[in-house]
């Protein structure tokens, strides 16, 4: 509800012309367009999903009345809900409305409306009735979208591509500048304030690109460091700031992700937590189970700084093999017992940050291995996949980012054991932009490394995945360049998953 008093600090504020009641037209006016943001849905679920926007341009302290429409046309002539809610400067003039009541496993189109300007047409979709036989699933995931160092126009193709959904997997913002042959520049340092956080968020979703990408389909959503800081492991920041200051950081980061994703009411921080690990289901074909592998996580071993990570040799730093740490925490991991062991769906998309397979990054007999990533907590990652392979958990894809580079791999218990059984089908994707590592580099890795089949290091893009006949497909999508705004899209390589035979195939 708009309180009277809002309504009237908000309309003075923005200077109302035509007052004659407490919802009279036009509301306000802006001086600017206030969607200068874009719009945003996320979430589908078979009888509705989140939309998001932010207004911009409205006076610090006011609160501004949105109106939010949903039709079958993009041009509003069948319109099938509407409703009303209070942009608050407390939340950053962010809205948020989440409509129940729609058609499953269909198409809509929303938009909003305040003070007379209306928002750009989004095109949003619900998820099949539960348990129902859907025919065919088709998403991409993506991650790590460094501002400076590339343009985005991975998301100009991303948006015109053939999807149900979109997949972030983390690094949706950088909280720092580095790596080379910037394109464009962050307008401030790094943040550790709320309103430093916003500001990076509304440069980051200023991008038309990104608009396009939010604007055409519905987005699920993890994260990973750089939402909030380098590195990071639950109360742990990288420079060893004391954790009770750390989690005053992280409380302002994790506020603003919340203020600028189309996220369920449900995932609202309550200070410095805030629960993302989620399932959403495609009928009786699909699963994802999104985990979060950063809040309460244990902190890196062996660090060679305050905090942070390093690659060490397992031989030496002999704490990595400890069976108490854990990458997930106690609680998620419990929960994802049951989201992926009683899964009904016929494929299992498993939604985290980073590279599950183990990657020893030392040529020869010696063995290095990353503690940032699931290679630094090898007896959690021992734990989830003896339990998908001991709760025959079906069809499990487990996609990934974090690394700047596209990997494939079979997933097995014990990768040290060749007759270790492969339990799961893994597909990390590049970035969007960050740079990653050379070419000659990865490809050293991949023979050095024996359930790895594809490596990439070289080129900027996201993935494509299909899930239809009984099998996945996924096709890895390369730009030319990210130097350029307008880049070339080719297939860099084609693999796929038979239903049944776990372990991704050349396609
Ligand atoms: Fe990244």
């Amino acid at each position: 509800m708009i309180t009277r008093r809002a309504f009237l600090a908000g309309a003075s504020a923005l200077g109302v012309s035509h007052l004659t009641g407490l919802r009279a037209q036009p509301l306000a006016r802006f001086a600017d367009d206030p969607f200068r943001l874009g719009v945003a849905s996320g979430y589908p679920r078979p009888d509705g999903m989140v939309l998001w926007t932010r207004l911009l341009g409205v006076p610090p302290s006011a609160s501004v009345p949105v109106r939010w429409e949903i039709s079958r046309d993009e041009r509003f002539s069948s319109r099938v809900q509407k409703g009303e809610v209070e942009a608050t400067a407390q939340w950053a003039h962010s809205v948020r409305a989440e409509p129940t009541g729609l058609e499953p496993d269909r198409w809509y189109f929303y938009r909003f409306i305040a003070g007379g300007a209306a928002s750009p047409v989004g095109r949003t979709r619900t998820a099949p009735a539960a348990g129902a036989g859907a025919l065919r699933l088709r998403f991409a995931f993506a991650s790590c979208q460094q501002y400076e160092q590339g343009y985005y126009g991975a998301h100009r193709h991303l948006a015109a591509e053939d999807l149900d959904l979109v997949a972030f997997v983390g690094d949706y913002i950088y909280e720092s500048s580095w790596g080379r042959d910037h394109v464009r520049k962050h307008d401030a340092g790094e943040p550790y304030s709320l309103e430093e956080y916003r500001a990076r968020y509304a440069l980051y979703k200023s991008d038309p690109d990104l608009q396009r990408s939010h604007q055409a389909f519905p987005w699920i959503f993890t994260w990973d460091d750089h939402e909030v800081d380098n590195d990071y492991a639950n109360d742990r920041s990288e420079d060893g700031m004391a954790p009770e200051q750390f989690l005053v950081r992280r409380a302002a980061a994790y506020r603003a992700f919340y203020e600028h994703q189309p996220l369920p009411a449900s995932m609202q921080p309550r200070g410095p937590d805030m629960r993302i690990y989620s399932t959403l289901d495609w009928g009786a074909l699909a699963r994802f189970t999104i985990i979060d592998d950063r809040q309460y996580r244990a902190p890196q071993v062996c660090p060679a700084r305050p905090g942070g990570s390093t690659i060490v040799d397992p031989d030496v730093c002999r704490e990595i093999a400890d069976p108490s740490r854990t990458i997930l925490g106690i609680e998620q991991e419990a929960w994802l017992e049951t989201a992926l062991g009683a899964s009904p769906a016929a494929w299992n998309v498993l939604v985290q940050q980073t590279l599950m397979a183990q990657l020893d990054r030392k040529l020869g007999p010696e063995r290095a291995f990353w503690t940032d990533g699931w290679d630094g907590y090898p007896a959690a990652r021992n734990r989830l996949l003896s339990l998908i392979h001991a709760r025959r958990v079906r069809n499990t894809v487990v996609i990934g980012g974090d690394v700047h580079s596209s990997w494939v791999a079979d997933l097995k218990p014990d990768f040290d054991d060749p007759g270790s059984p492969v339990v799961a089908s893994e597909f990390c994707g590049t970035s969007i932009t960050s740079q990653g590592p050379s070419q000659r580099m990865v490809e050293a890795l991949v023979r050095e490394n024996p359930h790895v089949k594809f490596g990439r290091g070289d080129r900027r893009g996201y993935v494509l995945a299909s899930i239809a006949g009984g099998r996945l497909d996924a096709d890895f999508i390369a730009m030319d360049s990210v130097k350029i705004p307008d880049p070339k899209r080719e297939v860099l390589a084609r693999f796929a998953v038979e239903g049944g035979k776990p372990g991704p195939q050349r396609a």
